[in-house]
């Protein structure tokens, strides 16, 4: 029997339920799936690689299917060191699909043997993101509803409460 392989790659800065609705619909496809977390994204992140995959074992469902592992350089190339053909991407809105198929098609030109999947994710979670959730709680808004548990305590252990965020 085939054994179907699939890596979710992101920033996962930090990881949101938007990311967890997606991994799990995923799960429901996938016999393995690779959580693969960029090491060094574009922009300087939140935080840490190592923090990221902490925040990411604490919040998600991490039974025998679902791994974590992070990378550098192209998500085909790891993709092809995990053994997977498919490669797993959340799509909220039509706002995120220029990006997402400028993305896939490079992909798809990369290794012609690696399909990217999209999936949608549930309504609730339209409109969240990592970088929207890094915005609203740097003003003092509330992202507990946003978030999982463990990922709202980082950002206050982080960043101090929402009081001292106002105060300066
Ligand atoms: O969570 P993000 O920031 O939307 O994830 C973007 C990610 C990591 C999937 C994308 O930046 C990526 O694949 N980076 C690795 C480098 C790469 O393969 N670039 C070519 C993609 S066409």
């Amino acid at each position: 029997m085939t054994t179907h392989v699939a890596v979710y790659p992101g920033s996962f800065d930090p990881v949101t339920l938007g990311h967890l609705d997606i991994l799990e619909r995923a799960t429901l496809i996938f016999d393995k799936l690779i959580i693969a977390v960029l090491e060094n994204p574009g922009k300087t992140p939140l935080f840490s690689v190592e923090e990221r995959v902490d925040l990411i074992r604490q919040s998600a469902a991490l039974d025998g299917g679902v791994e974590i592992g992070t990378f550098n350089g192209l998500t085909v190339d790891y993709a092809r060191t995990c053994g997977a053909t498919a490669i797993v991407r959340g799509l909220r809105a039509v706002s995120d699909f220029e990006n997402e198929f400028q993305m896939a098609l490079m992909n798809r030109r990369l290794a012609p043997d690696i399909h990217t999947v999209f999936l949608m994710t549930s309504f609730s979670n339209v409109f969240v993101s990592s970088s929207l959730i890094k915005e609203v709680f740097h003003y003092g808004g509330n992202i507990d509803e946003f978030v999982p548990a463990p990922v709202a305590e980082a950002m206050r252990r982080k960043f101090g409460s929402t009081a001292k965020r106002a105060g300066g």
